[in-house]
This record gives structure tokens, sequence and C-alpha cells, in this order.
């Protein structure tokens, strides 16, 4: 048997728990991995909340989470590129994290360099990717000013960093207890709130070149009208609003070639996915819990074995 947390109604906390399931069966195409860690993420509350019902329902109970790491026990027909004892981390589709054993489709996989540990490893699939894809979006090019919206929870410390070490100016939105943090990661800070937008013009009177944001909603229209062009303003949350001011709603796309770069720059210490939180599997609840209360630092991750 395995064990899983899981949620067995769409709805709130209180659909959660855990159980035990049969060993999960590698069907074609899929890596059976010993979970070692995995990644904690607003979506999977979101998807426990029926968000993404309509575009993608699940079997219930499903189990909570969408990206791992860990080591292949078993291979399903047709893989290629990947061994039994390979240690290896991705995303799944929507569900099957919070679990002993995943299935993890080897398209979504790449290896984990044996110096990235499985906890950095468990961030890097959702929170870093769509880092990494945003900013790519954003063609930004060294001496640009870029705005981060968003900037302390998962995406957003991977987003400075990457940023960043293009040679962009870069300004994060945060609480004010974040300033010491934002600052570490070469961003300047500015607190989020009324007035928000009159701070960061302070910072660059010029206005800013791209707005990558994560948060959407009233706290993309407070900042919005500081982009120059309204086209470079790219959001991971919002699409009403992208359509609304002229900008580019993405949803990160997954694929394990594109994985890979991101665990070179973690061995590199090119980027630090900063997981300030590893909780034991048996704290799954408290974990969501506190990412679901939307003001995470940096990145929580579940430290399955
Ligand atoms: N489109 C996609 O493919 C995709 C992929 C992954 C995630 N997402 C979405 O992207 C969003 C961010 O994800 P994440 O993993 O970075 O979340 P996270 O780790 O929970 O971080 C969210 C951060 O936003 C900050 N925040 C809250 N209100 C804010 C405001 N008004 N202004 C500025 N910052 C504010 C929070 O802390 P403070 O309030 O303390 O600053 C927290 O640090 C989520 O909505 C998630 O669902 C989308």
């Amino acid at each position: 048997m395995s064990k899983a947390y899981v949620f067995t109604e769409y709805g709130g906390p209180e659909t959660q728990t855990f159980v035990d399931l049969p060993r999960p069966v590698p069907g074609p195409g899929q890596l059976l991995v010993a979970v070692h860690a995995a990644g904690v993420n607003p979506v999977d509350w979101k998807v426990r909340a029926g968000y993404l019902r309509a575009v993608l329902p699940l079997t219930l109970p499903a189990v909570l989470g969408t990206e791992v790491s860990g080591v292949v026990e078993e291979i399903g027909d047709g893989v290629e590129g990947f061994g039994i004892g390979d240690e290896v981390f991705g995303a799944l589709p929507l569900a099957g994290g919070y679990a002993e054993h995943a299935l993890l489709p080897a398209q979504t996989a790449a290896h984990k360099p044996t110096a990235v540990s499985f906890t950095d490893a468990a961030a890097l699939s959702v929170s870093a990717a769509t880092a990494h894809q945003g900013i790519d979006r954003l063609n930004l090019t060294p001496g640009a000013t870029l705005l981060v919206n968003g900037a302390g929870g998962g995406i957003g410390v991977a987003a400075l960093q990457i940023a960043r070490d293009l040679g962009v100016t870069v300004i994060g939105t945060a609480s004010p207890g974040k300033a010491e943090f934002a600052s570490s990661l070469g961003a300047t800070h500015v607190a989020y709130g009324q007035g928000v937008a009159e701070r960061v013009a302070a910072v660059t009177p010029n206005g800013v070149d791209a707005i990558l944001d994560l948060v959407g909603g009233d706290a993309l229209y407070a900042v919005a009208g500081l982009a120059v062009d309204k086209s470079r303003i790219v959001t991971a949350v919002d699409p009403t609003a992208a359509s609304e001011l002229g900008g580019d709603y993405f949803q990160v796309a997954q694929n394990g070639e594109a994985l890979a770069p991101l665990a070179e720059l973690v061995e590199s210490g090119m980027l630090d996915p900063h997981v300030t939180k590893v909780a034991p599997f048996t704290e799954a609840a408290m974990a969501l819990t506190a990412v679901e209360a939307g003001h995470s630092l940096g990145k929580t991750v579940l430290k399955v074995r």
C-alpha cells in the first residue's frame, strides 16, 4: 500500500484526508516514482476547490499535488531515457503529488542532478518553470526594467533571480516584511497596497518596460498603468485583466526538456528556489492551508521520505 493525501469532494480543506491506496502501476509513458518531496502550490487548493473542474474533471478521491521529485521504481511501456533507480523530478497533470508513490509522465520529467536536493528539485517544475516561461515571453534585454507583481512567493523568488541574471533592473511588489528578502535577490522592494503605483514611479519615473504579474485582479490594475507598452504585461493569474489591458495571460507548459536547464541553474548556484518551509508529509494539511492563505515567503515543500 502507498500513503496519499487526497480530497474526497470538490470543496474546502475539510475534504482532505490521508488514505492508503494500492501502489500505482505505471501505464504507457509513465514512471512510477517513489516520491521524496512534493511541491505545495496554490493550484493544489484551486484544483480541490473545483476551479479547474470544467477543464479537467478528476475521479474522486483525487490525490493533491502537481510537482514531485523522487526515485524511479518502475517504468511503463514506451518510456525512453529513464531507468529504474534514476533520481527525477517533474510535473503531474493537476493531481497525484502528495503521495508516497506518484505516476509521473516521462514527457514532463527530467533527471535530477545529484548535487540538487530532492526538496529544491520539487520546487522547479511549477514555480521556477512558470517564472522562467513568463520572463521568456517578455523578451527582456539587459538594462530593461521589470516589475514583478507578487515577488515574495514561489514563482516570484525564482522570477527575481532569473530576471536579475539577464541584467534587468527588477522591482518587486511584496508585503513590507519581505523587503529585505527581495533586496537579497537583487530587486528593489515596493510595498503593495494603496499608493503602490506612486511608490514604484518614485523608483522608476519613466515607468517599467514590462510587468510579470503573479497576483491578478486589483493588484494588477493598480500597477498596469506603469507599463510603457501594455502588450508587455504578462500574467500567470488573470486572463480577464490580460485581455482588458492588452496584455498576455499564459499557463505554464509542462515539458521535461525545459526542466533540465532549471535544475542546472540550481546546480550552478544561479537559482535558489528558496524552499523556506520543508514540512513533514504528515503536516500536509497545515502546509497547504498556509499556502492557501496567500502570503507565502518563497516555496513550501512536503518531505515525503
Ligand atoms: N498560469 C500558470 O500556469 C500558473 C502556474 C503556477 C502558478 N500560477 C498562479 O500564480 C500565482 C502565484 O503563484 P505562487 O506559487 O508564486 O504563489 P505563492 O507562493 O502563494 O505566493 C504568492 C505571493 O503573493 C504575495 N501577495 C499576495 N497579495 C499580493 C499583492 N496584492 N501584491 C503583491 N504580492 C501579493 C504573497 O505574499 P505577501 O502578501 O506577504 O507579499 C505571496 O508571497 C497563484 O495564483 C498561482 O495559482 C499560475
